[in-house]
């Protein structure tokens, strides 16, 4: 039997997936260790390997077969385009992709304004703007704490990620419009699922069990 490789979102999307893995019978004991650097784990008697990867290279390493299997946000699948069966929603890491904004960017955004729109996810906002909206906009990439880009007159809206709301409630920005929901996604390379179909399938429905009896 060879190994089935997973490639995990660093951060809290490992620590939930590993919880929900205990579940039905998956372990990793040296992966819990919170200060190693190691970077690669080992299940010997289920042939099973992990590792921790930045979330936008998880369904990189999925594409190209290097991990057969990912666990990754939504976000991150769309933005990232790449070519890989999305299998499972496995229900945590809930929340939302939105436009926001102060209030009074809710006129610019209903008369169809030319107005500049800042993000981590320029896929994503070019996306919705242009197919679903069909708006003209400007797309300015960063790279984090994107709530300041309206606060400090960058852009005049946003396209970020909406979990709580308190960021956007302490710095006096609101949701203005949803993009999409958003959760924790199984991906699969499209190699390995037919290869690998029946160890593939059966993790998938003792998931979906635990999912269900939740
Ligand atoms: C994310 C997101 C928002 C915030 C939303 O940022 O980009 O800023 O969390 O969460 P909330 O609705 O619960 O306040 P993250 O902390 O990942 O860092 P970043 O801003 O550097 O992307």
């Amino acid at each position: 039997m060879r190994y089935l490789t997973f490639a995990l979102g660093k951060g809290r999307l490992a620590s939930k997936t590993l919880e929900m893995f205990e579940k039905i019978g998956i372990t990793c004991e040296e992966m819990k260790d919170k200060d190693t650097r190691k970077l690669i784990f080992v299940n010997e008697e289920l042939k099973l390997r992990f590792f921790l990867a930045k979330g936008p290279d998880v369904p990189t390493y999925v594409e190209y077969g290097a991990a057969d299997i990912g666990i990754v946000g939504k976000d991150t699948i769309l933005e990232e385009g790449r070519n890989i069966y999305e299998v499972l929603d496995l229900g945590f890491g809930k929340c939302r992709m939105c436009v926001c904004g102060p209030q009074s960017a809710e006129e610019l955004l209903k008369h169809h304004e030319l107005i500049r729109v800042a993000t981590k996810y320029p896929k994503i906002a070019k996306d919705y703007f242009y197919n679903t909206k069909h708006q003209t906009v400007e797309i300015i990439k960063l790279n984090g704490s994107i709530e300041l880009a309206p606060i400090v007159g960058l852009s005049e809206v946003i396209v970020d990620i909406v979990e709580t709301g308190s960021t956007l409630r302490e710095n006096g920005l609101n949701v203005l419009e949803e993009v999409c929901p958003l959760s924790a996604r199984m991906v699969v390379n499209q190699v390995s699922m037919k290869m690998e179909q029946e160890r593939i399938s059966k993790l998938i429905d003792n998931l979906r069990t635990v999912l269900t009896e939740a």
